[in-house]
């Protein structure tokens, strides 16, 4: 796989650029462009659908620097393997990944439990993972859950107004739980909480027997990926992933 497919080939959108960069949301970048503050080459451009492959972009007087150096990476997580190096837990996430990418420093950013399937990212860019997963963010996430028992009425208004996990006394966020008939929801989660979705499942009366993320940010699970392959995250993709984040 070329695991470096990236800005070179097609391009990306000045402002998708401007927002993987971290400069802006897609919106405020358009907005920027349009008041002629982005140069391209040292030239103002004022096209946000212009594409990008090895331009200097400048901000004001302030380079934006390039996120092509990055390795990111789209993966389709079966359930069995874990999101850990530790070689204790093997089967590992690590372990669908070919030589060459097993030597770079890969993140993941919003792990799965072992028993999750479903949409992973794993990059090099500390500031991807961090702009994902920090609870700041609130980046959405949405599991597929499947699940024994019966849940309480209230189910759909508790996770509205979120309630403390157990011993966790703090409160959860506000969540969209929807109910898609016997034993099946989905669930949309702004914060990452270890085994959150089967904890509260749990504390609703039920209990979780299949669970997958099929949407992180604005980004589905792309239907041509199978489970235990992984492709490199396309740019628009990544400004996907980030379109959704409240900072
Ligand atoms: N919630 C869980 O319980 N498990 C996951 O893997 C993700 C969210």
């Amino acid at each position: 796989m070329d695991s470096r497919k990236t800005i070179q080939s097609r391009g990306i959108r000045l402002d998708a650029f401007l927002s993987c960069a971290g400069r802006a949301s897609r919106k405020e970048a358009r907005g920027l462009i349009r008041r002629g503050a982005v140069q391209v080459d040292g030239e103002v451009c004022r096209e946000s659908a212009r594409r990008i492959t090895r331009e200097r972009v400048t901000l004001g007087d302030n380079p934006v620097h390039s996120p092509a150096d990055a390795t990111d990476l789209l993966v389709h997580k079966p359930t069995g393997l874990s999101c850990t190096r530790d070689e204790r837990e093997s089967p590992l996430v690590f372990d669908l990944l070919d030589d060459v990418l097993r030597r770079r420093e890969l993140k993941i950013a919003g792990r799965l439990d072992r028993a999750t399937s479903g949409l992973l990212v794993l990059t090099t860019d500390g500031d991807l993972v961090h702009r994902l997963t920090h609870p700041g963010r609130k980046v959405p996430k949405r599991y597929r859950i499947a699940f024994e028992g019966v849940l309480v009425e209230d189910a759909i208004d508790r996770c509205r107004k979120g309630f403390p996990l157990g011993a966790d006394a703090r409160v959860t966020r506000p969540a969209e739980l929807v109910l898609e008939g016997q034993g099946r929801a989905t669930i949309v989660l702004r914060e990452g909480r270890t085994h959150q979705v089967r904890r509260m499942i749990r504390a609703l009366g039920g209990e979780v027997i299949g669970l997958h993320r099929d949407r992180f940010g604005a980004l589905d699970l792309p239907k041509d990926l199978a489970p235990g392959t992984l492709r490199a995250l396309e740019p628009e993709e990544r400004a996907l992933l980030l379109s959704e984040s409240s900072l």
